[in-house]
């Protein structure tokens, strides 16, 4: 794959540009594996203020921040325009206004320099970001015959795909879970604000839960209900439909979320709450896993926080490993912002072996929104010649490998 060239003459240049939410990335990626460059400018600060992504905020921040991002990278990485073998641009999901700025500004490039313009699904650049690497340190495709199974896990999203890649390089991909409300990461971070912590609040309960008892709170996850329908659930009170797509490992968290604020309701934890918060909000310069932060949580906070994540990691690792099962994977790739989270690939890892199933993730740096990873995802697509046309818009919906 590295040495074939889309057509022999380029070098296989292609710079990313990644705008889908609350980081404006660009880099450059050689060959579809070595990153060039590789800058992220994080809005995380400015949304911090306000506990979430604020739309507004985040389209503004990219546009101030998109020419400065892209020259950097440009610059890191020692390459014109003019050497570019293609521009690649996230097209969604992700919010509409995020998203226009760096399409408006991909296009621009591709249009003066004269450029192929790629569009990549930001949840394929997720799994991309692990594929790059594990190419990297094996010297060839991280699949190794057969589908690969992976784990999608983020703010936004928690998807399961089938991924394959077909003789002409290209990458289908097939939709075997979802979550039918809440993202993981949206649980950490509702979690993390019910009980007064930062935000973005996966590396706070991350930090956190390794201080306290994991079964100190005995969490549960409703049993989901496969879904056999090509488009979405089987209509209430009718049969399922002749033609069945197969079984389908869906997640929810919405649940554990209602019983952790019942926990806290129930426990009259409310005020030590409103204490830690007020002094969290005094003193932004607490990291997550810092001492001073702990100090101001209690044995039963610890414990709960512990046990939260104990349940969303178990819940994510029992129902990857069945579809693993189900489909006969030969190995499973985790990504999204979630894969940065140490319980999680200290359990994915230890299932893996005990079950001969290599379990593969990205480095921290790339387990967040990045833009070498949707470089590197836009590859397979200058080799198959997958370009997108003038018409190119932002799809805040769009979807990967149908459902
Ligand atoms: O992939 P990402 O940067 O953006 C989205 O596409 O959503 O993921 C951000 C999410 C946030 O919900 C954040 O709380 C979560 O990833 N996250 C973590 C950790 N680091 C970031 N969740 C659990 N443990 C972590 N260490
Ligand atoms: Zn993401």
């Amino acid at each position: 794959m590295r040495d074939a060239g889309h057509d022999g003459k380029g070098k296989g240049l292609i710079l990313g540009i990644e705008s889908s939410c609350d980081e404006t990335a660009a880099a450059v990626v050689r060959g579809g594996t070595e990153a060039l460059s590789n800058v992220v400018a994080s809005q995380m600060n400015l949304h911090a203020n306000y506990g979430g992504v604020v739309p507004e905020l985040a389209s503004r921040e990219h546009l101030k921040n998109i020419v400065p991002v892209v020259r950097e990278a440009m610059s890191r990485a020692g390459v014109g325009f003019g050497d570019l073998d293609a521009v690649a641009v996230t097209e969604g999901p992700g919010l509409a206004g995020a998203l226009l700025v760096g399409i408006t500004y991909a296009k621009a490039l591709t249009f003066g320099f004269n450029k192929p313009l790629i569009g990549v699904n930001h949840l394929e650049g997720h799994i991309h970001a692990v594929l790059m690497e594990a190419s990297q340190r094996v010297g060839k495709s991280a699949q190794d015959g057969g589908p690969l199974l992976a784990l999608v896990v983020s703010g936004g999203h928690t998807h399961l795909y089938l991924a394959e890649q077909r003789e002409q390089g290209a990458w289908r991909y097939r939709n075997v879970g979802r979550t039918v409300d809440d993202a993981a990461g949206e649980a950490y971070d509702k979690v993390a604000k019910l009980l007064g912590l930062g935000y973005p609040g996966g590396p706070w309960i991350d930090a956190l839960a390794k201080r306290g008892n994991p079964l100190a709170v005995p969490f549960r996850f409703a049993q989901i209900k496969p879904r056999i329908h090509r488009d979405g659930m089987v209509p209430k009170n009718k049969k399922a439909p002749a033609k069945v797509d197969g079984p389908t490992f869906d997640f929810s968290f919405s649940g554990i979320k209602t019983a952790v604020l019942r926990y806290i309701e129930t426990q009259g934890m409310r005020e030590r709450i409103a204490e830690r918060r007020s002094m969290l909000a005094d003193h932004p310069e607490w990291k997550p896993g810092s001492d001073e932060a702990a100090a101001w949580c209690d044995a039963q906070t610890l414990d709960l926080i512990a046990s939260f994540q104990h349940a969303v990691v178990g819940n994510l690792l029992r129902q990857t490993f069945a579809a693993a099962e189900t489909f006969g994977v030969r190995s499973i790739v985790v990504s999204g912002g979630v894969a940065a989270n140490s319980e999680l690939r200290r359990r994915f890892q230890a299932e893996g072996d005990k079950r001969g199933l290599p379990v593969a993730f990205p480095s921290l740096a790339l387990s967040t929104d990045n833009a070498a990873m949707i470089a590197a995802a836009a590859w397979p697509k200058l080799v198959a010649g997958e370009f997108a046309s003038d018409d190119l818009g932002p799809a805040p919906q769009l979807r990967l490998g149908g459902v």
